[in-house]
């Protein structure tokens, strides 16, 4: 029960929020403490460690507000969360609000982080209730949102084991319909439901993952941010059908204060980006985008664990740094007794992103090694073992490549659905400035956010890293001013204007069994759902429509209209005109 002195704060906190009109939401994260949500772990594996978004799902006789459950943040349409079978977890069957759509779902994100980190997801599709309760505790609103209430959720691990997550993805994304079969129509997203009863100003969402290791605290806002987690300049990177997308141009290693950890006079590597591999598939993509020839297509979702990229970039980085590449893990893994590692991992140095957004600025993202030294635990190992969160992906899979949670923890988001932007700048250290809570106006820009300069990332840092001097002793901890080391030499040619056309990729999964995968961005207009028996396809609503430049390979048998679930892929991406896209979500 709440205090007689915490309902009348809870009162007057209403009251405020009623004078001012709706305000952010902001949803607390597994390591800020509640007192009522200690049955969930504060961090989460087996590749990080993580803290994740807590949200209460479900409801029953116990708590009407459901059972709190770990939650990445992501623009998916769908909410997806394991259905539970342990005590403590959620269950469609022990909630009370949980409503059965009789659909089964494949795989259902998507931002596609099932497909990156190649995931078997089966699912079924319900209903039911979500209780957004703010970080102080003083504000609650409950949502009906669309659930996919997994019943298999698999990972590969190493040598053919698996293991299940225990994170769900919170799909932001935007409004849904229960699948292809579905008469009733469009089901609000969960922003929309928030924003139409007023309890937040625009359908937006913005994130910061912050680290545990370093203890800076996670930010999730429905509806705003907090000012002190936003470096100038911010990118405005395109949207199409609830994707962002965004061109590599460069990847860099730098160092932002003092010496270099790579070399006595200071210099250091730069450039270690190598394209897009010429992998077709990226190439196609690029080109019908109308990135710069070189530039490599990437995305963001929280929902998955590494950066991945391009094969050579890993490569190339790796040979600057003390890692050996492990073929079981399929992944970098630190030589933890090399005195380089520390030298790097302490030092000021970074792996600098450079992404060109929708109008060809070229915005640098900088995540410091401190926050490339994460750990991977069982199941994947014996024992935690430092890793470098480089991955090296195929090109020719989906044809673009993705930014998950090693990159979050230092980079800026937020997606605003009403101004169809996304918006990406770089977050500071564990330094934090007193976070200020502002609205997200739809459509205001990027200009409207209120960013700290950039210097307020080296500031934000300043004494968790240990400043080099030039002759590559350690200077300690304080704040030098020290040289910026330049030496970021492009390999990739200046972008072009993006233009408003958008490419379907199809991609060729390579299991077992063979699955049509996707379109590239429009994937799940609608949630990937069929009436009838599991099926593992992508539901995309015109797969054959609207072909580009004369090639004729069909997309095919997309809309699941047959019962086995293994189709061929067709051996030719197909581009369409967005144009002649009808994307069945009805707020277009
Ligand atoms: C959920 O189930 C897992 C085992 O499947 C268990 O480790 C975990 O503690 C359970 N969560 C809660 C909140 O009880
Ligand atoms: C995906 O997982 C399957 C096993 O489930 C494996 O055979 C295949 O090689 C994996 N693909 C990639 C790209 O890792
Ligand atoms: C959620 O929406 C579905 C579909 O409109 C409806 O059947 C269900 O009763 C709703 N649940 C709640 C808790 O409002
Ligand atoms: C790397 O991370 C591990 C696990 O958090 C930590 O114990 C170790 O001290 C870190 N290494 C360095 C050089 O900071
Ligand atoms: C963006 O960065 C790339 C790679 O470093 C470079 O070639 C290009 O000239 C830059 N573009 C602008 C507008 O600065």
């Amino acid at each position: 029960m709440r205090s007689h002195k915490a309902t009348i704060a809870a009162g007057a906190v209403f009251a405020v929020q009623h004078a001012l009109g709706a305000g952010p939401l902001q949803i607390p994260f597994s390591t800020d403490r509640l007192t009522n949500s200690d049955s969930v772990p504060a961090t989460y594996g087996p590749d990080g460690p993580w803290q994740a978004a807590l949200v209460q799902i479900g409801s029953s006789s116990a708590s009407a507000n459901g059972v709190f459950a770990p939650f990445w943040p992501s623009g998916s349409y769908l909410v997806q969360v394991l259905d539970g079978v342990a005590p403590g977890n959620y269950t469609t069957k022990d909630s009370k609000s949980a409503v059965g759509t009789r659909t089964s779902l494949g795989q259902s994100d998507s931002w596609w982080s099932d497909a990156f980190m190649n995931s078997t997801f089966e699912a079924k599709g319900f209903f039911d209730q979500v209780t957004l309760t703010g970080k102080t505790g003083d504000s609650s609103s409950k949502v009906n949102a669309s659930v996919a209430a997994a019943t298999k959720w698999t990972v590969p691990a190493a040598q053919g084991a698996t293991y299940t997550p225990s994170v769900g993805i919170l799909g932001l994304g935007p409004d849904t319909r229960a699948g292809p079969g579905d008469k009733s129509g469009a089901h609000d997203s969960i922003l929309k439901q928030l924003q139409s009863r007023g309890s937040i100003p625009s359908q937006s969402f913005s994130m910061h993952l912050g680290s545990v290791a370093h203890s800076l605290p996670g930010s999730l806002l429905l509806g705003g941010y907090e000012d002190n987690r936003v470096i100038a300049p911010v990118a405005t990177l395109r949207m199409q059908a609830g994707l962002h997308t965004a061109f590599l141009v460069d990847v860099t290693l730098g160092v932002e204060v003092g010496g270099s950890p790579w070399s006595d006079n200071g210099s250091v590597p730069g450039s270690v980006y190598a394209g897009n591999d010429g992998a077709p598939r990226a190439v196609e993509l690029v080109k019908q985008l109308g990135g710069a020839a070189g530039a490599s297509l990437v995305t963001l979702n929280a929902a998955d664990p590494y950066m991945y990229l391009p094969a050579s970039t890993c490569r190339e980085a790796a040979k600057h740094l003390p890692v050996t590449w492990d073929e079981r893990l399929q992944l970098y893994l630190w030589n933890t007794g090399d005195p380089q590692y520390g030298r790097i991992v302490k030092s000021p140095a970074y792996l600098g992103l450079v992404v060109s957004d929708k109008d060809a600025q070229n915005v640098t993202i900088k995540v410091p090694f401190a926050l490339l030294n994460l750990t991977l635990e069982r199941p994947l190992v014996d024992a935690p073992t430092p890793y470098f969160p480089c991955k090296p992906y195929d090109g020719d899979t989906l044809g673009f490549w993705q930014l998950g949670r090693a990159f979050l923890q230092s980079a800026f988001v937020a997606v605003d659905f009403d101004a169809n932007a996304t918006y990406l700048a770089q977050a500071p250290g564990p330094n934090l400035f007193q976070s200020v809570t502002r609205p997200i106006n739809a459509g205001h820009g990027a200009a409207s956010f209120l960013a700290k300069p950039p210097s307020e990332f080296a500031r934000s840092w300043n004494g968790k890293w240990e400043v080099l001097m030039l002759n590559g002793n350690s200077m300690g901890t304080g704040g030098s001013s020290g040289l910026s080391p330049g030496g970021i030499a492009g390999v990739v040619i200046a972008a072009v204007a993006v233009v408003a056309l958008i490419g379907f990729c199809i991609w060729r999964r390579k299991r077992g069994s063979r699955k049509v995968a996707p379109a590239l961005p429009p994937r799940g207009s609608a949630p990937m759902v069929s009436a009838g028996g599991p099926m593992h396809e992508y539901y995309t609503p015109n797969g054959g429509a609207g072909e580009l430049d004369g090639r004729s390979a069909p997309v095919h048998e997309m809309d699941g209209s047959s019962s086995n679930g293994t189709h061929e892929a067709p051996a030719n991406p197909v581009y369409e005109l967005p144009h002649t896209h009808t994307d069945n979500r009805p707020n277009h």
